[in-house]
């Protein structure tokens, strides 16, 4: 596990190639210090998957529509969005539906074959055929006995791409943290396991939690230096052994 501190731009692409890029970038939208877009680090990334990998963007749909054409010039293909569902999101316009979501947009090279590209498929468990046990009888069934029946509709089905997540108010240490649960999905069904996960704009390095308990690797990147220092601190308040330093 490795947290570097600088621009991922000069970075990043050495530490490759990478099975998942997770990337959380400025989405230009506030006037907080830190949320200016970055120019430029669409084609490092792509050429810095692996053969199977692939490239995760959390966005808005006005970001994404603003960087369109970078996507397009890096030659990258859209593959899925998940909706992440909050519990409560961000008042930017009073006259406007409060927004409580945010996309996660899956990305691969256009070089490249889906096919080829590591991809578990996301079920739901539960609409698996399972066991159904009646506790209580209804009183008007007189004495029959408690019943168990094996449940034959059904099966796996593909998760839905709207995800409900709880976000991290109160307890963040990063204003756009995002909550482990949600990259934990994404670094299981994009990653393989003891894969390398490359979190290019790491924040908090939640991303790179969500590898500690998924058993994937991780190479985060942070330009904010205090906040590279507190992303440290936590990953290494979970690990057994010291969170690599720039070299
Ligand atoms: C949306 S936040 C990421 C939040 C993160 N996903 C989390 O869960 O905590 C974007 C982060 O990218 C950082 N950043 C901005 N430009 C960067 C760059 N060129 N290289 C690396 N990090 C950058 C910002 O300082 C900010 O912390």
């Amino acid at each position: 596990m490795t947290l570097l501190c600088g621009d991922c731009r000069d970075l990043m692409p050495a530490q490759g190639p990478y099975d998942l890029i997770l990337a959380d970038p400025p989405y230009g939208e506030t006037s907080l210090s830190w949320d200016r877009r970055v120019e430029g680090w669409l084609p490092l990334a792509a050429q810095a998957l692996t053969p199977s990998g692939s490239l995760s963007v959390f966005g808005s749909l006005r970001s994404f529509m603003a960087t369109e054409v970078d996507f397009r010039a890096a030659r990258l293909r859209h593959a899925q969005e998940i909706v992440w569902e909050k519990q409560n999101g961000s008042v930017f316009h009073a006259d406007r539906f409060r927004r409580v979501h945010e996309l996660i947009v899956q990305f691969y090279p256009a070089t490249a074959r889906w096919q080829d590209i590591y991809n578990v498929v996301a079920t739901t468990d539960d609409a698996r055929a399972r066991t159904v046990r009646r506790k209580r009888r209804p009183p008007h069934t007189g004495a029959i006995a408690a019943g168990i029946y094996r449940s034959l509709d059904g099966g796996p089905r593909l998760a839905r791409s709207v995800q409900r997540f709880r976000n991290v108010h109160g307890r963040a240490i990063h204003p756009t943290e995002k909550p482990v649960p949600l990259l934990d999905l994404l670094v299981r069904v994009s990653c393989p396991p003891d894969g390398l996960v490359g979190d290019w704009f790491a924040g908090s390095g939640a991303a790179g939690v969500a590898c500690r308990l998924a058993g994937r690797r991780y190479v985060g990147c942070e330009i904010d230096p205090d906040m590279a220092r507190r992303a440290r601190d936590r990953l290494a308040a979970i690990l057994p052994f010291p969170v690599g330093e720039p070299s």
